[in-house]
């Protein structure tokens, strides 16, 4: 093969690898393989410039940075869509297209409204030669150079059946992941933090250096078309168009379906509601597009918004209200936590009247005062957060937040280590709100795992001095549990069925029980695991404990540090004496019944993700591999299952179900 042939030959298969994770969200090989051909590439057309060309997937970064953006006419106008806010303007909607359309109920295309920027891409001869933002509709700019670094769009169309000149609509984003990794450098370097997801993109596909759009890691999903050389097009439906336009290589987001009535509709809207917060990027609702093109022309446009269409929206997610004052929370480690007191706003779904401002650095980062309007962001399961203060509505008496000097609830001194963010209370155990944090922490679900001792219990059991540390719990009786306010003879008998119970644990559940700063669910299975007994944990030396995965020197120093105070060794050796006992632990490993098996997993599973299943299979040996071959040991298929399943039957590996995959789990 000539080095030219090979040259096409790699690029040829690093595209197709792209349009199996990026379109069919089924890679084939792993992220290291995928490098290795990227690298060769890489290390050929150095070699031979010659025969670089623009379209090469490794020519995504490296233009020269622009002075200005220069304007883009938009020959089909870029629009807008009109909102739904509720269930009784997206019922209207639905209403008013039937009336329109004189029909009893229509299909219609739908999809998540993903929140980020509207793009149109050029594509000519298959080749991506223009990329655009929206402007105002009619004018955009110019964003070709940013656009080309997203590996999420191609530079070439594949096939050889696309028309001469193709324009894809659709939202240029941030997903989550790497909008946290933006942060999370901004906030080493002391830098300014982005509000959100879409204010991070918008602000990467507006850089001049393209560079910087390309550190960026922005995503795409296409939801329509522009322009397009075939007059007329050839498919009746947006959604057999966008089918098409995956075959070409574009990405279509996998949540899209059709419906066919107004309950399918709705479930649609709330099946996608109990997604977002798991979903890798943001939406902020969804949007209900007639799927037929010719009642798509019947309903036509009002001002500058389809008639077809609607964006029904999910209850927003940041809300503006008033910061009233600021108190500071103990937590089980004696960090302070500030905490806003809002004028009550209901955001995310329900009404929210205490944020948090995470600690004294991101105050001073954002700038916050007592008085000001603030955003506060609910998102999902997470903790309120005050996300950022309206500077022009500083009122002005507007107050500083001063971290305290004496602990709220102790009066003990409060300290700052340098170089942490965090203030921590110094009382320790004399601290009854570190006391009660770190009892919680010991019953929870993931730790002891006590049911009915909660929370309010337990601040109440603290204060009345029925507890004073963890090794009381195993002191209490059915009596003095019953003259609790609000326990009954029965309720506390099962309180103390649960704790008897909680006795018998793992070691790895009591190492993460006892709260050691740091030492996670994750480090505490690591510690059981490599280090097989508690003695072993409790004698290791700061050097030894480092040897283990994931525990670096800080977290080494917590353990050690533990261990070495008298007051904590006495509440191991009374839980012990109380008779909390596990099973021994096979030290460095569990049972490797998979041991030198390889499984591939692909399609959706039902009762885990891919990941979860990944990992359970690991833990028992097993090698999870990307890609199928003829060492595959089987392709473990959920719903769904793409090109990895036709490749086990073309290849003779065994196929398992995911009953089978639970049964080998078992
Ligand atoms: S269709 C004529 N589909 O929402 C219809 N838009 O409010 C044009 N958006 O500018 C838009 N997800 O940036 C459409 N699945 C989706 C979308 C979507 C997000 C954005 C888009 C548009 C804005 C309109």
């Amino acid at each position: 093969m000539t080095i030219q042939q090979q040259i096409e030959q790699l690029r040829k298969q690093i595209n197709e690898h792209n349009y199996q994770y990026y379109v069919l969200d089924d890679p084939l090989i792993t992220d290291s393989e995928y490098d290795r051909l990227f690298r060769q590439l890489q290390q050929l057309e150095k070699d031979h410039p010659e025969y670089l060309t623009p379209d090469s997937p490794t020519q995504r970064i490296g233009a020269a940075p622009l002075a200005e953006f220069s304007q883009v006419t938009h020959h089909i106008p870029m629009l807008s869509l009109d909102n739904a806010f509720d269930d009784t303007e997206f019922t209207a909607f639905y209403r008013r297209v039937l009336e329109r359309l004189n029909t009893p109920e229509i299909e219609y295309a739908c999809e998540p409204k993903l929140d980020g920027l509207a793009v149109s891409l050029h594509y000519e001869d298959g080749h991506l030669v223009r990329a655009a933002t929206r402007g105002d509709g009619y004018i955009g700019e110019d964003i070709t150079q940013n656009v080309r670094t997203i590996r999420a769009i191609p530079l070439q169309l594949r096939g050889n059946d696309y028309p001469s000149l193709l324009e894809i609509r659709g939202e240029v984003f941030m997903p989550k992941s790497s909008f946290n990794a933006l942060n999370e450098r901004a906030s080493q370097a002391g830098e300014k933090l982005f509000a959100n997801p879409r204010n991070a993109a918008a602000g990467s596909l507006r850089q001049l250096d393209s560079n910087i759009t390309a550190e960026r890691h922005l995503s795409f999903y296409c939801y329509g078309l522009g322009a397009v050389a075939w007059e007329p097009w050839p498919w009746q439906t947006h959604s057999e168009t966008l089918a098409q336009l995956k075959q070409w290589g574009i990405r279509v987001n996998e949540l899209s379906q059709v419906a066919k009535s107004f309950e399918e509709c709705c479930q649609y809207y709330q099946s996608l509601m109990q997604q977002r917060a798991s979903l890798s990027y943001d939406i902020d609702g969804v949007v209900f597009k007639v799927n037929s093109y010719a009642l798509q022309q019947t309903l036509g446009f009002v001002s500058r918004a389809p008639r077809w269409a609607v964006a029904y929206k999910f209850p927003a997610e940041e809300e503006m209200t008033e910061l009233l004052d600021v108190d500071f929370q103990v937590g089980r480690t004696g960090t302070l936590t500030p905490v806003a007191r809002l004028k009550p706003v209901f955001v995310g779904g329900a009404t929210v009247s205490n944020a948090t401002l995470h600690n004294m650095d991101e105050i001073a980062r954002k700038d916050i005062k007592i008085g000001d309007t603030v955003i506060v962001r609910r998102a999902g399961d997470v903790i309120p957060e005050v996300v950022s203060a309206i500077l022009s509505r500083r009122p002005s008496d507007a107050r500083d937040i001063v971290l305290p000097l004496k602990c709220p609830v102790c009066d003990s001194e409060v300290l700052r280590v340098a170089g942490e963010a965090a203030a921590r209370c110094t009382g320790g155990l004399v601290c009854s709100a570190q006391r009660k944090e770190g009892i919680k922490h010991f019953a929870g679900r993931k730790a002891m795992d006590i049911e009915g001792l909660g929370d309010k219990l337990i601040e109440q059991l603290v204060q009345v001095n029925l507890l004073h540390t963890v090794a009381d719990i195993y002191q209490l009786d059915v009596l003095k549990l019953a003259s609790l306010d609000r326990m009954a003879m029965k309720s506390a008998q099962n309180v103390m069925d649960a704790i008897e119970k909680s006795k018998s644990t793992t070691l790895a559940k009591f190492i993460y029980a006892l709260g050691i700063r740091e030492v996670g669910e994750a480090t505490a299975k690591s510690l059981a695991k490599e280090l097989g007994s508690l003695e072993a944990v409790q004698q290791a030396s700061e050097e030894a404990l480092q040897e283990i995965a994931d525990i670096g020197p800080i977290v080494a120093a917590h353990i050690h540090h533990f261990f070495q105070q008298p007051h904590n060794v006495d509440v191991v050796q009374a839980l012990l004496k109380a008779g909390i006992h596990w099973p021994q632990e096979v030290k460095g490993e569990q049972s490797q019944s998979l041991q030198g098996k390889t499984y591939v997993l692909t399609g959706t599973l039902q009762r885990m993700t891919r990941e979860q299943a990944k990992e359970r299979l690991e833990a028992k040996g097993a090698t999870v591999s990307g890609s199928v071959s003829k060492q595959t040991t089987a392709v473990i298929a959920g719903a769904a299952a793409g090109s990895k399943l036709t490749k086990a039957e073309q290849l003779g590996v065994a196929i398992l179900g995911e009953e089978d995959l639970l049964k080998l789990l078992d």
